[in-house]
């Protein structure tokens, strides 16, 4: 299975550089080079799969999943729209099938930029999206607007931009404390009822919410921040997760690049669209000093044939089996290279080892400011 799914990859890698050197443009402009992609598009290669969620509240999804956000919004550069499409449909061509955006990034542009790109494969993918904020001057805010009414027109404007008539996976995306969780897991029951949501999702939300909102609408993933530099949800999540069935999306399961050794204290960050220049690990102080880890990594991956990112993700993959990664890229390279982490399998030894490893550095500097951590 795991050779077949090698074999695969390098014929979709092999593939991918042919096509990327018949056509430099990469355009889908002309109508030959579109049918091209679309007989490319309807035999994806295989990926190893995973289960998030239990039951009839369940989907099963490729082990590693793409997150889009990065696309249009938060990692400095924008690339051209058209790069970014290929991308996403390249993305499937290689096996992936879960695609996660949310109303909040850009806002609203990432969700048009899935929208036009999962068009030809829309039926044979999850599409993940969220609600959840207040934007003010086209602006993300830290304001949060759970009120059933407004989940209502999210939803549905989500659905235009998606060019879509029902969302795979909706979480919300931050736990709005003015509205009972009761309400809004209620709401989104109604909008399944109504065939316009499969399944439901929190994203960063607390056990007690987490119950609460099972309770009354089975969630079929959480998705939050998880990666070697941020481990909290070992302890009050995972044990959730495991005794009510739930699945688990690491979001930033890169630690926004820093997982890969491809950025440092030189690196600048773009102004007005880039989170990173707030956040206190990304600092300089802190960059230097989380140094450590990536020397751990390399070292492992050195003598394994891993990039620093390939042994950030199979780390991730190897802890639980219900957990979904969604790394973020913007160049088909780093796609390739993250998705080629699924098949890596570590001996206990070697994990426990790894683990024990990493466990004694102490990581410096908290992932967001105190403002805003639930
Ligand atoms: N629920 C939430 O609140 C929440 C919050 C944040 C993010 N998310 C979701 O999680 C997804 C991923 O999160 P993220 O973008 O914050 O962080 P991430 O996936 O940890 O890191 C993405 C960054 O890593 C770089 N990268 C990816 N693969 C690489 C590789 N192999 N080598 C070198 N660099 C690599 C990307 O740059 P390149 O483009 O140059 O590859 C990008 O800057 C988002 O797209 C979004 O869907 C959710």
């Amino acid at each position: 299975m795991e050779n077949q799914n090698r074999r695969n990859f390098l014929k979709a890698g092999t593939a991918l550089s042919g096509a990327l050197l018949l056509s430099p443009a990469l355009s889908f402009a002309s109508s030959p080079e579109q049918e091209k992609v679309n007989r490319d598009l309807a035999s994806p290669s295989k990926l190893l799969s995973r289960t998030l969620g239990t039951g009839k509240n369940s989907i099963n999804v490729s082990a590693m999943g793409l997150g889009c956000m990065g696309m249009s919004w938060n990692r400095s550069f924008v690339p051209d729209r058209k790069y970014m499409i290929q991308t996403i449909r390249k993305a499937y061509e290689m096996g992936v099938n879960l695609f996660d955006t949310a109303e909040a990034y850009g806002p609203f542009v990432n969700e048009e930029l899935v929208g036009e790109a999962i068009k030809p494969f829309r039926k044979d993918i999850t599409l993940c999206s969220k609600f959840g904020f207040v934007f003010e001057n086209n602006k993300v805010t830290q304001k949060f607007d759970s009120r059933p009414e407004h989940i209502r027109l999210v939803v549905e404007q989500s659905l235009k931009r998606l060019k879509t008539d029902v969302i795979d996976l909706l979480y919300q995306h931050r736990v709005d404390p003015n509205v009972p969780m009761e309400d809004v897991a209620g709401t989104v029951r109604d909008l399944i009822k109504e065939g316009k949501v499969k399944h439901f999702g929190l994203s960063e939300a607390g056990p007690e919410n987490i119950r609460k909102a099972h309770a009354i609408q089975p969630l079929t993933a959480i998705q939050t921040e998880y990666s070697l530099m941020t481990r909290d949800p070992e302890k009050d999540i995972f044990p959730i997760c495991e005794e009510l069935g739930i699945g688990f999306v690491p979001y930033s399961p890169l630690c926004r690049a820093y997982l890969t050794g491809y950025i440092n204290e030189r690196t600048k960050y773009v102004d007005g669209n880039d989170n990173r220049g707030s956040l206190p690990r990304y600092a300089p102080d802190a960059i230097k000093a989380n140094w450590a880890l990536i020397d751990v990594l390399s070292s492992f991956g050195n003598e394994r044939g891993l990039t620093v990112a390939q042994v950030s993700l199979a780390w991730l993959l190897a802890q639980k089996p219900w957990i979904v990664p969604i790394p973020g890229t913007t160049k088909l390279a780093h796609l390739q290279e993250n998705i080629w982490a699924i098949d890596y399998k570590f001996s206990p030894e070697e994990l426990s080892a790894l683990t024990t490893a990493v466990s004694k550095i102490g990581i410096v500097g908290n992932r967001y400011p105190t403002a805003q951590t639930k």
